[in-house]
């Protein structure tokens, strides 16, 4: 289930984040600031809990976040996601999965891979781009076999490509992909176009 931004301040972030000419270190900021209002997004449906609080003049029954939340940023480009999911969620903690593709086939192989208890968690996967939807459906595996429910698995990302989202919703349709852009098709070399490029490249200047 693809869920888009609707926002010009995302439109406009992305259009630089796409730019060839925009350099590391603004495409880092860039990146940081596209996470944070796709983090308000994935985070608009988490559930809250009743609590009664004293407010300066009275009591007063109102309502805090009641699920613990896991992220799990694909190595590396997701890395660039975490800060600002972490700043804005109180409790939170943070699993790892290294994906690479392969330069040949675009099959993405496992490298890496540490979570923290996960159980009946809801889990946020970050990554910004989301092309053949190989790596992300290997992520959400991964995790899924921790005993997650598909039902309790999200996929958060910047771009994303019409094969990517097909192969996500072929493994559940129900799994909610947020994303800040959805672009037209992919190339011969699996890359997105229109696109930005290589994100992992562009955010580290590798
Ligand atoms: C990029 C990107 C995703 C993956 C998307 O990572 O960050 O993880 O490609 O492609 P897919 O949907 O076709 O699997 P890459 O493998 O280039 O590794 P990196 O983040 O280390 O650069
Ligand atoms: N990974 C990227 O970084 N960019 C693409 O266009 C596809 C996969």
């Amino acid at each position: 289930m693809l869920l888009l931004l609707q926002h010009s301040l995302g439109t406009h972030i992305v259009t630089h984040l796409r730019d060839r000419t925009t350099k590391p270190a603004t495409f880092r900021t860039l990146a940081y600031q596209i996470s944070s209002l796709l983090a308000f997004e994935a985070t608009r449906d988490l559930a809250t809990r009743e609590i009664t609080i004293e407010t300066p003049l009275e009591p007063h029954l109102s309502r805090v976040l009641s699920e613990p939340i896991v992220l799990v940023p694909i190595l590396r480009a997701g890395i660039s996601m975490v800060r600002p999911f972490t700043e804005l969620l109180p409790d939170v903690s943070v699993g790892y999965v290294g994906l690479e593709r392969d330069e040949q086939t675009a099959i993405a192989r496992s490298y890496y891979c540490k979570f923290p208890p996960l159980g009946a968690r809801r889990v946020l996967i970050l990554d910004p781009m989301l092309a053949t939807g190989g790596s992300a459906v290997q992520a959400l595996q991964l995790v899924h076999a921790q005993g997650v429910a598909l039902k309790d698995l999200s996929i958060v990302c910047i771009v994303c490509a019409p094969e990517g989202v097909r192969l996500v919703e072929a493994l559940d349709p129900g799994i909610k992909i947020y994303a800040a852009a959805l672009d037209r098709e992919l190339n011969v070399r699996k890359y997105i176009l229109p696109g930005l490029g290589d994100f992992g490249d562009r955010l580290y200047g590798t």
